[in-house]
């Protein structure tokens, strides 16, 4: 596992926007899995940037979304879809057939998780996973105890998660679904790469239990571990519970490193 620790969370976020430039300067056809939330909002907003300066080009490029709320439609405002949207989607000029998400609105849930899962493998599988984490080790809409076998699924959102979601409903927490659809943690680890990126203190203890704890499914971020090309992009506050010897042999590993 690769983790570089900058110095604040501008930095983590140009360093992933210009990781995922050159990916896409590489395979002008990637397909990217991405996820929403706080985190990665500033890393939308410097890869809109390269967009404008033609130095990343996302015409050629797939994404898919790590999950989606269930219940509301893709026009909701408060749906994923429209986070996308409005922060990379549109400024990038990204063609609506290239951005496939979970559609919140699909009667049949099952159904809508295996065409997702078919998608994605028909797409030629992931090329680069981005993940943000949540303060209890989640990815995507994975919460603890979520199976490390599972696949794109229905799930119920955690208390604190949906806390942590009220941002995108006007701060009305009755007013955040209570489930998700979300791709399964089998389906993460299938990526050939993957980039979590985590800011601020509240994610420090997660931070330090997916690094140095065991791997285990109550920490869903643990299962990381058992994946062979996986970087961590930390700001300082979320690499606080690490101790400065990772930070050095990861300095090293650094340098033999790219995406
Ligand atoms: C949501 C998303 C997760 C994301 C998490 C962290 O729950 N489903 O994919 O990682 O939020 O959010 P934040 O970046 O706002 O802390």
């Amino acid at each position: 596992m690769q983790i570089e620790i900058f110095e604040d969370e501008q930095a983590v976020a140009q360093t992933a926007a210009n990781l995922l430039a050159n990916q896409l300067a590489t395979k002008p056809n990637s397909v990217l899995l991405l996820p929403t939330g706080r985190t990665p909002l500033l890393m939308y907003a410097h890869m809109v940037e390269l967009v404008q300066q033609k130095q990343l080009d996302l015409t050629n490029a797939k994404t898919f979304n790590l999950d989606e709320f269930y219940g509301i439609g893709p026009e909701h405002p408060g749906s994923y879809r429209q986070y996308m949207e409005r922060v990379l989607f549109v400024p990038a000029a990204m063609p609506t057939a290239n951005t496939v998400m979970l559609n919140g609105a699909a009667t049949d849930s099952v159904r809508e998780c295996a065409d997702y899962e078919a998608a994605i493998k028909a797409a030629g599988g992931v090329d680069v996973a981005v993940l943000g984490i949540g303060a209890n080790g989640h990815i995507g809409f994975n919460e603890p105890g979520s199976p490390f076998d599972s696949r794109t699924r229905q799930v119920r959102i955690q208390p604190e998660t949906r806390a942590a979601n009220a941002f995108l409903f006007n701060n009305k927490l009755e007013e955040v679904p209570e489930t998700a659809l979300t791709v399964g943690i089998a389906t993460i680890l299938e990526a050939r790469k993957i980039l979590l990126l985590a800011t601020g203190e509240s994610k420090a203890a997660a931070i330090a239990a997916l690094i140095n704890g065991p791997i285990t499914e109550g920490l869903p971020a643990s299962s990381l571990q058992k994946h062979p090309n996986v970087s961590l992009l930390l700001d300082k506050n979320a690499a606080a519970q690490l101790n400065t010897n990772e930070i050095v042999t990861t300095e090293v590993e650094r340098l033999a490193h790219s995406l």
